[in-house]
């Protein structure tokens, strides 16, 4: 028996071995850590309960039947954050560089399976060189399989990948189609063709960070949700990430303790919003004050940053925030915004999370890049995900509610289902200045007219009171009140039930 064990042990040390010491040597080198010491960051101590350590490619071209190392480039799996199952699966770069064969395509697509029947995340961890070259189309296959489920997994499991190394090829497809996307700095990298291909057939010279480094992604391209400096911060962070997250679309959102009650009173607030309506205020102080414990997990923080989005919780309970932030282009909706924006409340629809909205919008932002950009379809994606929103929405107008993005903005008219205001809040078709210019275009010559006009026009429209006596804002709150008033709001709407027409599927305007 002891023999039978002692084997045992050999071969799983032997796994564990990974691609050899020299090339774990490599991946520390470069500041990055292996498959498993990733997973024991990210899974709760001694939780993490492997699967198919055993498995071995069955490629024998290029002599690779002589090359054949147990777990073939992939550590696969499930364990537990803080008490709650997560499955996951880590490419080890140290074998074959991570890429992707027939059989390291299976042991995902298992896992994949595992999470969808156990209603349970699933978190990728990504560091690898795309399709396995010495198995061609089998490869290719195995990648279609695992795409295949990312979207049946799709609003039913909640799916993370996180590129902590390079990510080329296949592999950048299967994080497209994931709900949230991280990536390390400096030491990883995404593009669907790398800068050799892009030198060859556009002439352009570039590095892998400036084609598809995190810089990239976090703040242009929108594709990653966020960055962090190194694998230990960046697999932290996920771990609050998925303490936010629901265990899948019927679950309910998670509840944790807190010490913060909801009756808390915030007397900064009622001097949050400046007097002159033009002065920015920084809408995430507003955020920050809402949430228990002051705990906001903010998402795309470095792309269009005139929108904020993320998790906090109210009363324990997870709650997402989508909020017009005045400090950057004075909150205005413009294309990326209102992407951004969409995906996040469509993420918190899917998975049955309240809906928290702060507005102060001037407007959609006009100009020929953003028309030419598609501005109309990319705002009537927001437009979109609020009206098919059925979780609970509560809105809390701060200061302008201009035009169109009044509308946009989770306005009762779509849907909202308590939508209050600060005595701060002005809610009209637009700003006093352009309204006066428009319909007193006469009187323009002289400023002591135009003057009073605008002061008429401010003291008659621009207030919360016109859209509350048509019950279009259902109150006028203190501002220091808007932790409890929202608390109350969303023990109500707990119940909250939607029937919406039978159809195939929506055809949002993607
Ligand atoms: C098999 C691979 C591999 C691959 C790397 N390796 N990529 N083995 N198939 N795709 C192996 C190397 O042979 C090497 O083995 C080890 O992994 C480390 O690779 P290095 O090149 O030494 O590392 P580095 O210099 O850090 O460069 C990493 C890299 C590079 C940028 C990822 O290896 C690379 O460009 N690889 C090929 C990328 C690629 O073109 N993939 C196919 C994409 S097409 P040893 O034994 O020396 O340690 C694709 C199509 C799918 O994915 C489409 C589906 C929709």
């Amino acid at each position: 028996m002891k023999d039978i064990i002692d084997k045992l042990e050999a071969r799983r040390q032997a796994a564990r071995a990974g691609g050899g010491k020299a090339r774990i040597d490599a991946q520390h080198k470069r500041g990055k850590l292996t498959a498993r010491e990733r997973l024991e960051l990210l899974m709760d101590r001694d939780s993490f309960e492997e699967l198919d350590m055993f498995v071995e490619h069955r490629s024998s071209d290029f002599g690779m039947e002589k090359q054949k190392i147990a777990g073939d480039g992939v550590v696969t799996g499930f364990g537990t954050v803080n008490g709650r199952t997560v499955f996951a699966f880590a490419k080890d770069f140290t074998v074959f560089g991570g890429s992707l064969s027939e059989t390291h395509a299976q042991k995902i697509i298992k896992i994949q399976d595992m999470a969808m029947r156990a209603r349970a995340p699933i978190v990728g961890l990504f560091d690898a060189g795309g399709a396995r070259i010495q198995e061609g189309v089998a490869s290719l296959g195995g990648y279609g399989e695992v795409f295949k489920r990312n979207v049946l997994a799709s609003g039913v499991i909640p799916q993370i990948s996180v590129i902590m190394g390079p990510c080329a090829g296949g592999d950048v497809y299967s994080p497209a189609m994931t709900d949230f996307i991280f990536m390390v700095r400096d030491t990883s990298y995404m593009f669907v063709t790398g800068p050799e291909v892009v030198k060859t057939v556009t002439n352009e010279i570039v590095t892998a960070e400036e084609l598809g480094g995190a810089s990239v992604h976090a703040a242009k391209s929108s594709i990653a949700d966020g960055a962090y400096d190194n694998d230990v911060e960046c697999l932290l962070q996920m771990r609050r990430l998925i303490d936010f997250l629901p265990a899948s679309f019927s679950s309910g959102v998670p509840q944790w303790p807190s010490l913060d009650t909801a009756a808390r009173e915030e007397a900064s607030l009622d001097t949050l919003v400046p007097d002159n309506p033009n002065k920015p205020y920084d809408i995430k102080e507003l955020i920050l004050k809402v949430v228990d414990e002051g705990d906001f997990f903010e998402l795309s923080e470095a792309f269009a940053r005139n929108i904020v989005t993320g998790f906090g919780r109210i009363e324990g309970r997870t709650t997402g925030f989508v909020a017009n932030q005045p400090m950057v282009l004075a909150g205005v909706l413009d294309s990326d915004a209102s992407r951004k924006a969409a995906r996040f409340v469509r993420f918190c629809d899917a998975f049955g999370i309240p809906i928290v909205t702060f507005v102060d919008v001037p407007g959609f932002l006009p100009g020929t890049a953003q028309e030419y950009g598609g501005l109309i379809k990319h705002g009537a994606k927001l437009l979109f995900a609020y009206s098919q929103a059925t979780v609970p929405l509560v809105t809390v107008i701060t200061r302008k509610a201009f035009g169109g993005a009044y509308d946009v903005m989770a306005s009762k008219h779509i849907g909202g289902d308590l939508n209050y205001a600060w005595p701060t809040a002005q809610i009209a078709v637009m700003g006093a200045k352009g309204a006066v210019e428009i319909i007193f275009r006469a009187d323009i010559g002289d400023p002591e007219k135009i003057a009073a006009r605008t002061k008429e026009y401010e003291e008659r429209f621009l207030s919360p009171f016109i859209a509350a006596e048509r019950g279009y804002i259902d109150d006028v709150i203190m501002p220091h009140a808007t932790r409890p008033r929202i608390a109350r709001a969303l023990a109500m709407l707990r119940g909250k039930t939607v029937e919406m027409p039978g159809r195939k599927h929506d055809n949002l305007p993607v």
